[in-house]
């Protein structure tokens, strides 16, 4: 296979996903469009294209599932600013803000069937059972992530369940997808699945440690809301693990507490060594999709997917 340039595999990506969005109804079309402009890294669709560099061949079927995950990615992060009460992304206003929840529900399902239908004519069955599979556990890492909305008895394991259910999966999927759809043999599809899996997981930890770090200009979506919402994530529960009274203050949080009461916890966490110690869990996970990838042949294609990895993990947005 020639060398490959990232970047103009994703201008060609995002060509296809604005035709995608095309729709007689202008609502659904001005709003996904207004999500689809707002930038965004396009992680998923750069996963299944370096992926399928350790396959036999690049084909129409990798361009389709790339284009397929990016959609499927963004009908959920429609679908989970509704109901993280969300007002902004990728720089922006939200679709409900912009326009109304119902307006941001109907077009969440729009991208996630468009998704679908850009896979329609692929025969192999098995990239569709894996696809309908992932979003299923989104919605239920979503949904788990819910019930334990303020829940202060929940366990690191828990925790690190949801997040492989409403990220980690559809990042394994990238990979996986990516290599099925370029015909690599069975041991490489396993291998780049499992990378995949540790990239997402170390991806949504660095996320949940963004939201007590950075800020909302440069995040460009709310900061301090995860906990806000009652989303205990692993810096939190670190901090309750050593300090006693932050966990009896952890617990007795509800909808109904306080700013001030918020803001001061999320200060004490912005503080605590709990910030490196989530980022050196993230970085656990990502030095074995590291080690996985030396694994793999195709030296040019180790070294691109090394470095998007490196970035990945150093990222500030
Ligand atoms: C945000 O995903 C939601 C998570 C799964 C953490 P990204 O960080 O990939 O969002 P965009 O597409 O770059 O905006
Ligand atoms: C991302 O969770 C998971 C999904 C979109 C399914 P977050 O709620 O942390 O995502 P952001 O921070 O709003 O992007
Ligand atoms: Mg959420
Ligand atoms: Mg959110
Ligand atoms: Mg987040």
């Amino acid at each position: 296979m020639s060398k490959l340039n990232i970047n103009s595999e994703i201008k060609k990506i995002e060509k296809r996903l604005e035709q995608s969005i095309k729709s007689h109804d202008k609502v659904l079309e001005a709003a996904s469009h207004h999500l689809f402009s707002s930038g965004g890294k396009r992680v998923r669709p750069a996963f299944v294209i370096l992926s399928s560099q350790f396959g036999k061949e690049m084909n129409e079927d990798v361009y389709r599932v790339a284009v397929t995950l990016e959609l499927i990615h963004m009908a959920t992060l429609v679908h989970d600013d509704v109901i993280d009460k969300s007002d902004k992304r990728r720089g922006s206003l939200t679709i409900s803000k912009k326009w109304d929840q119902n307006t941001a529900i109907l077009t969440g399902n729009f991208l996630l069937a468009r998704g679908l239908e850009h896979i329609s004519n692929i025969e192999a069955n098995r990239v569709h059972a894996v696809i309908s599979r992932a979003i299923v556990e989104v919605c239920m890492g979503e949904l788990y992530q819910f019930q334990d909305q303020f829940n202060g008895h929940q366990t690191i394991t828990n925790y690190l369940r949801r997040i492989n259910r409403k990220t980690a999966l559809l990042i394994q999927l990238s990979t996986e997808v990516g290599a099925i759809t370029s015909g690599a043999d069975a041991k490489t599809v396993h291998n780049l699945k499992m990378i995949g899996h540790y990239i997402g997981m170390s991806f949504q930890i660095v996320d949940d440690i963004l939201d007590f770090t950075s800020t909302e200009k440069k995040l460009g979506k709310p900061v301090g809301s995860d906990l806000m919402n009652g989303h205990l994530t692993l810096p939190v529960l670190f901090e309750m693990r050593k300090n006693e009274t932050f966990k009896q203050q952890i617990q007795q949080l509800n909808s109904e507490t306080d700013h001030e009461t918020f803001v001061k916890l999320i200060d004490q966490i912005r503080n605590s060594d709990v910030i490196a110690q989530s980022q050196a869990v993230s970085d656990k996970y990502l030095n074995k999709a590291l080690h996985l990838i030396d694994e793999l042949d195709n030296e040019d294609s180790k070294s691109l997917f090394k470095k998007l990895i490196k970035k990945v993990g150093k990222r500030n947005v």
